[in-house]
């Protein structure tokens, strides 16, 4: 069975990227398509260089519409990953993709999770907090930010000469080797 992925991102994309990059000769598993809610999303153009079609959302077409599952049918979605997509996920989202949706999440969760919990701010709480390690969070999402069953984490070692830009780049690292991987063993199940 051939599987079609819809990846979320609002930012850079460059999980995005190494996503796209895994499965590109993979016969199995493709991406299909990519959603933003950033019309100036970096995301966007890696999206148009690879030739994958793009959908950029407001909140009334993902709050107050179904609109997206449309879209999904169209192009035959049927996992949806988040790298670096910031809303909440709407209920009837949540329900069509059970534990067909996953969240990357640039700390151990359930440490450092929730809302308004990205980017910097969670690597300037891991250094403040002057933890010895931090890592990533690969998880299934559910109608709470964060909040869903965990099925992949990763650590590495924070230094206390590491700046949150330090910790920045070994999470980046991290994500960047094993997010690809954790997908693709997702939909070998
Ligand atoms: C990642 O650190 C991810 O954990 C978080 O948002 C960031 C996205 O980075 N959810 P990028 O846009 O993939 O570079």
């Amino acid at each position: 069975m051939l599987h079609h992925i819809a990846i979320f991102a609002s930012g850079t994309g460059s999980n995005a990227k190494k996503i796209v990059e895994h499965f590109k000769h993979n016969h199995n598993i493709t991406v299909s398509l990519i959603v933003t809610n950033n019309a100036d999303a970096p995301v966007l153009v890696m999206a148009r260089e690879y030739g994958i079609p793009t959908l950029v959302i407001d909140r009334d077409y993902f709050y107050k519409t179904e609109d997206i599952l449309k879209n999904f049918n169209k192009f035959s979605i049927d996992f949806v990953v988040l790298a670096g997509f910031l809303w909440l996920v709407p209920t009837y989202l949540v329900r069509a993709f059970e534990k067909r949706m996953v969240n990357i999440h640039p700390a151990l969760l359930p440490k450092y999770g929730g809302k308004g919990m990205y980017g910097m701010r969670v690597h300037e709480a891991v250094k403040k907090a002057g933890d010895t390690e931090t890592g990533i969070t690969i998880h299934f999402v559910n109608e709470q930010y964060d909040d869903g069953d965990i099925v992949f984490q990763a650590k590495c070692l924070v230094n206390t000469e590491d700046s949150p830009e330090d910790i920045a780049k070994k999470i980046h690292q991290l994500e960047h080797r094993h997010f690809p991987k954790v997908i693709e063993k997702l939909l070998a199940e």
